[in-house]
């Protein structure tokens, strides 16, 4: 069988010169936090056993895709201790600002992938994963760019495998246009079921999903967010 065309990651890596408490918090806690897709076959990688020296055993795992900053993730690891969570961000500025909130919070049940999420979901086992959030991705605005977005087949297939039944995939957009394309594509993809059954389901953040920066930026510009829960159908 041909190999999937190679993944290819759009956005940047790096970005200023990082502060001091953050160069130290990258240096001392990346190395053992790091998770390597490279270092696992296609669909080998149990999460699970990335928290085995966690302080307490982790009942699930759940994903976070393009964390940015950090803030819904660390949010997330305070309020489920029993969970573990494997970020995915290739900005380095952005994993060193959430190192130094995980050495603050001296929190033991979150890892990284420093690069694409595709790369992750591609090597993670099937059904191992609870729950995945995807807030705010970039919006590649521009039609010719459109096929650069997360969400596609190709991620949407990867995610369906990778999901548990029942499991969730959240998104978030304060984008109008990937907002209507997720849509298009998730109501399109026969492995997931869209959740909301009323407006003030896509309008209203859910409790249990704490704010992210990109969310209070697109409200300061006048856009906003609309938010999107897809369950995992069960397999047969
Ligand atoms: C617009 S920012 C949103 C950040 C954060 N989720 C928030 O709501 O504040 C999108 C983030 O996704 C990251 N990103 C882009 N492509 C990605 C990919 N293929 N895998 C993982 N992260 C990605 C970018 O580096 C960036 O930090």
């Amino acid at each position: 069988m041909a190999e999937p065309p190679l993944r290819t990651l759009y956005g940047r890596r790096r970005g200023k010169p990082l502060r001091p408490g953050r160069r130290a918090a990258l240096q001392q806690l990346l190395p053992a936090l790091r998770v390597n897709p490279a270092d696992h076959g296609a669909g080998r990688l149990d999460p699970h056993a990335l928290f085995e020296t966690a302080s307490a055993p982790v009942r699930a795992v759940w994903l976070e895709i393009g964390f940015g900053a950090g803030e819904h993730l660390t949010a997330q690891a305070k309020a489920h201790p029993d969970i573990g969570f494997i970020g995915c961000e290739p900005f380095i500025n952005g994993v060193a600002r959430l190192l130094a909130d995980v050495a603050r919070g001296g929190l033991d049940n979150i890892r990284i992938v420093v690069d694409d999420a595709g790369l992750l979901l591609d090597c993670l086992a099937e059904g191992s994963i609870e729950r995945a959030f995807l807030l705010f991705p970039d919006p590649w605005p521009k039609r010719r760019h459109n096929k650069r977005r997360f969400v596609g087949p190709r991620n949407i297939a990867a995610m369906a495998r990778v999901l548990t039944d029942g499991g969730q995939w959240r998104m978030a957009t304060d984008h109008r246009d990937y907002c209507r394309w997720m849509l298009d594509h998730m109501t399109a993809a026969p492995d997931f079921t869209w959740l909301a059954r009323r407006p003030g389901d896509w309008r209203a953040r859910p409790e249990d999903w704490p704010p992210t920066r990109y969310e209070g930026k697109g409200i300061a510009a006048g856009q906003p967010p609309i938010f999107l829960g897809f369950q995992r159908r069960p397999r047969n």
